[in-house]
């Protein structure tokens, strides 16, 4: 049986980072499945329709141009919270997921409802405050930074947006291992995250 696991969390409390890390250390397949919002997200910014970009969404959507902007970000979110967006992205998430070779999958509701089956769940978390700060760091690396209260305030915002929808809420599963970053380096984190998988594994 293939080995899938699941991790969620909100914007910036290091899932990213950590699905990398878990993938290259169990030499599984890694799916961003933000990226599948972000895409849709930037396609409605260039004025199509939600749905419609959902429904004929294709791999080199995911690759070009820039999907990491706040902008993007914020347009991915809302495009998220449409149940027919939502619908058309699922069986992608859920072929990927089943990989043969084991696979991780990240985003908001992979342990809730993309693969509620999964061997193992993460649930990633920080405070706001810390999430805003990274997620504001990186901003500065690349030259996009706004200020700090307004990274900060558009984490919350995203927040809220994703954790108050209807259909598929950012929550953690029952069953998720929950692993806070806001006072552990990405070398503890990755750590945390393998000895929880290593756990089910065994
Ligand atoms: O993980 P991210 O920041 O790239 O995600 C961008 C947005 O996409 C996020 O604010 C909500 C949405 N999303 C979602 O609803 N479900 C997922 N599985 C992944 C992302």
């Amino acid at each position: 049986m293939p080995f899938t696991i699941a991790i969620d969390g909100p914007a910036a409390a290091g899932k990213g980072t950590i699905s990398k890390a878990v993938a290259a250390h169990f030499g599984f397949a890694h799916l961003d499945t933000g990226l599948l919002y972000r895409a849709v997200g930037r396609k409605v910014l260039e004025g199509a329709k939600a749905v419609t970009a959902a429904q004929t969404l294709e791999a080199e959507d995911l690759q070009s141009g820039d999907l990491r902007t706040p902008e993007v970000a914020q347009a991915a979110s809302k495009v998220a919270a449409i149940p027919d967006v939502r619908a058309a992205l699922v069986d992608f998430q859920r072929a990927f997921a089943l990989r043969s070779g084991g696979a991780v999958l990240d985003g908001r509701d992979i342990g809730t409802v993309i693969c509620p089956q999964a061997d193992t769940k993460l649930f990633v978390t920080a405070s706001a405050e810390v999430r805003a700060r990274r997620r504001y760091d990186e901003l500065a690396a690349n030259d996009l930074a706004d200020n700090y209260e307004t990274v900060l305030a558009d984490v919350k915002e995203r927040d809220a947006r994703d954790m108050g929808r209807a259909d598929a809420p950012l929550k953690p599963a029952a069953d998720a291992v929950l692993i806070d970053t806001s006072d552990l380096s990405i070398e503890s984190a990755i750590a945390a995250a393998i000895a929880a998988i290593d756990a089910r594994r065994a």
